[in-house]
């Protein structure tokens, strides 16, 4: 399974710019986690980059998301850890994060909305702009970005030791790199 394959499957599978740019942003804050934590950076990108293919097809049945996606995934030969982390990353199923892989995409992919909706209220609106303390601010004022599930995001710290300050600096990081990409 190449990079390239993964995202010919995003274009078959999903519509919209918003949900594509989000899936971008998640493949880069996976690809710099892995690197961080020393695995696999090719295959934490694949997860990134495909974790929400099934999100609009589930869109009336979000009990679903995930387990239709991991169905996709393995019919078009993705590797098993893939196939698992994308599962079981919907908080809505129950289902239990257990190797590094499956725990980081379940916490830290959430933050990237947030990330996003910082570089928009800029007056440039450019990501370039945004800097670590802004992010942290706009974490704490729960009206910004209300859809942005903060608790979630918090459960790295038990869960693969990264504070909220550690992964705000690793994901902006990561998305300025590719800004240009998610047009911001
Ligand atoms: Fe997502």
């Amino acid at each position: 399974m190449t990079r390239e394959q993964a995202w010919q499957l995003v274009q078959e599978k999903v519509k919209g710019a918003f949900l594509k740019n989000h899936l971008l942003a998640s493949e880069a804050i996976m690809r710099a986690l892995a690197r961080h934590f020393g695995e696999d950076e090719e295959l934490w990108g694949l997860a990134g980059l495909v974790h929400d293919i099934d999100w609009e097809t589930t869109e009336t049945e979000p009990k679903q998301h995930g387990l239709i996606a991991a169905n996709w995934l393995s019919s078009a030969g993705f590797p098993a850890e893939v196939v698992e982390a994308v599962k079981v990353h919907n908080h809505m199923t129950g289902l239990v994060p257990r190797t590094l892989l499956e725990k980081t995409l379940w916490c830290a992919e959430e933050l990237t909305g947030l990330i996003a909706a910082s570089a928009l209220v800029q007056p440039d609106k450019k990501l370039a702009s945004v800097k670590p303390s802004s992010v942290k601010k706009k974490f704490k004022d729960k009206a910004f970005a209300a859809g942005v599930n903060r608790e979630i995001i918090l459960k790295c710290q038990e869960m693969i030791g990264l504070s909220l300050d550690e992964l705000i600096d690793i994901e902006l990081k990561a998305m300025q790199e590719i800004a240009s990409n998610l047009g911001l």
